[in-house]
């Protein structure tokens, strides 16, 4: 049975004095992929910081299965199971691919590799790898796969596809279906047929506020998200 894993309640928050995110609603269920959609601009980055505890929110709340996020700082919010995975794609450049996968299963101690490799295969002939050359996609393949350690309730990505191969694409698309069997989702991202095809709810963010709500697949469209960009 699905129930709510992560609720976002009222939450506004600033820069200094410049207001970013206006009285913000919203949830994810276990099982969900959950999407954001807007603009640059519109604070889609911002929002993912402000729930996984890199920015304070200036009043409102977070939950995570039951538990006050907000007013945790960022990395008990990844000890608690929300982790949080940067638009920039930073991974250790000078460690190889399992020095970086080490590093994840230093901080969580769950040394499932396993479970990684057979979401991502390509990981597996990568090991010895330094992070600093791997592909675009193989790096995005390994933050994920980092992520992942530890059985993450919520895992928060910041536009996973972007400057991605259109192969790469379609293999996280099956990848994210997958994961959010285990991990519920909330994904930032702007290839909108990626979105629709994989969202269980969408919502649309525009100059920080959320615009629109797309609660059921008949209702998620390509169109229908432009009508709100
Ligand atoms: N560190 C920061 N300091 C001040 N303003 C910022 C900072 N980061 C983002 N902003 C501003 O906040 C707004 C939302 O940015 P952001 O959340 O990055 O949007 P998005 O991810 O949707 O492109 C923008 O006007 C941006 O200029
Ligand atoms: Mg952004």
């Amino acid at each position: 049975m699905s129930r709510e894993i992560l609720s976002v309640k009222g939450l506004n928050a600033a820069y200094g004095e410049a207001k970013v995110l206006f009285d913000i609603d919203m949830s994810v269920n276990t099982g969900q992929i959950v999407a954001c959609v807007g603009r640059n601009g519109a604070g889609k980055t911002t929002l993912l910081k402000s729930i996984a505890g890199f920015l304070k929110p200036t009043s409102g709340s977070v939950t995570a299965d039951n538990t006050l996020l907000s007013g945790m700082k960022s990395y008990d919010v990844a000890k608690f199971g929300v982790k949080y995975i940067p638009q920039d794609k930073k991974v250790f450049f000078d460690l190889t691919v399992r020095e970086n996968l080490e590093l994840g299963s230093y901080a969580t101690k769950d040394y499932n590799w396993d479970q990684v490799i057979a979401y991502f295969p390509k990981l597996r002939l990568l090991m010895e790898r330094k992070a600093g050359h791997l592909s675009g996609g193989e790096r995005q393949m390994l933050m994920i796969g980092r992520a992942i350690l530890g059985r993450p309730k919520v895992l928060l990505i910041d536009e996973p596809t972007e400057g991605l191969a259109p192969g790469i694409v379609a293999q996280l698309k099956s990848t994210f279906r997958e994961i959010s069997l285990k991990t519920s989702l909330l994904i930032v991202e702007q290839n909108l047929p990626l979105v629709c095809a994989i969202a269980d709810k969408v919502y649309a963010v525009k100059d920080g506020r959320i615009v629109a709500e797309l609660g059921d697949k008949e209702s998620i469209s390509v169109a229908a998200c432009e009508r709100y960009l």
